[in-house]
């Protein structure tokens, strides 16, 4: 099983958007069991909320679910738990790496985006721009599943 774990600052607008358009690409190509999807974030003050009504529109206006999703808080243990960390900016990748080092290998989300005009998937919270973050996330996805396949074969 290939674990993917997706950070970011509260955990409740681009994480889990992240983790409901990876969930849904992996259904749609029959992989739900060889991959798994999570998101958590380094802060705390949102633990155990839905995400975000602006992460929740743009997901429910292109028909993907975000059922069962709840922000959590970011561990140490989760160095170990995943193969895959993947921080939607690069504070939160700061942050992660302040726990110290595991065994999953540690991304920036615009690593995976081309053309990147910046290191950092801007944070929706603060600019409103959901669908901005969402054309990011679908591509990014996108190329993170592309990769995983690669290695799987
Ligand atoms: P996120 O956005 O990291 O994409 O979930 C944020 C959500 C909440 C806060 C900051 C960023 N906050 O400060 O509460």
């Amino acid at each position: 099983m290939i674990r993917i774990l997706f950070v970011c600052l509260g955990n409740i607008c681009r994480s889990p958007m992240a983790e409901a358009v990876m969930r849904h690409l992996i259904e749609r190509e029959g992989l739900s069991g060889r991959i798994t999807v999570d998101s958590a974030g380094t802060g705390d003050w949102h633990i155990g909320k839905p995400p975000h009504a602006g992460t929740r529109e743009a997901l429910d206006r292109r028909g993907i679910s975000w059922e069962g999703i709840r922000a959590r808080q970011f561990t140490k243990r989760d160095l170990d738990a995943f193969d895959y960390i993947v921080c939607m900016d690069t504070s939160n990748r700061r942050d992660v790496e302040r726990f110290g080092r595991g065994s999953a290998r540690i991304l920036t989300f615009m690593e995976l985006v081309r053309d990147a005009r910046s290191p950092d998937v801007p944070d929706p919270y603060y600019t409103g721009n959901f669908e901005e973050v969402y054309a990011l996330v679908e591509e990014g996805c996108e190329e993170l599943l592309r990769r995983i396949r690669k290695e799987m074969e």
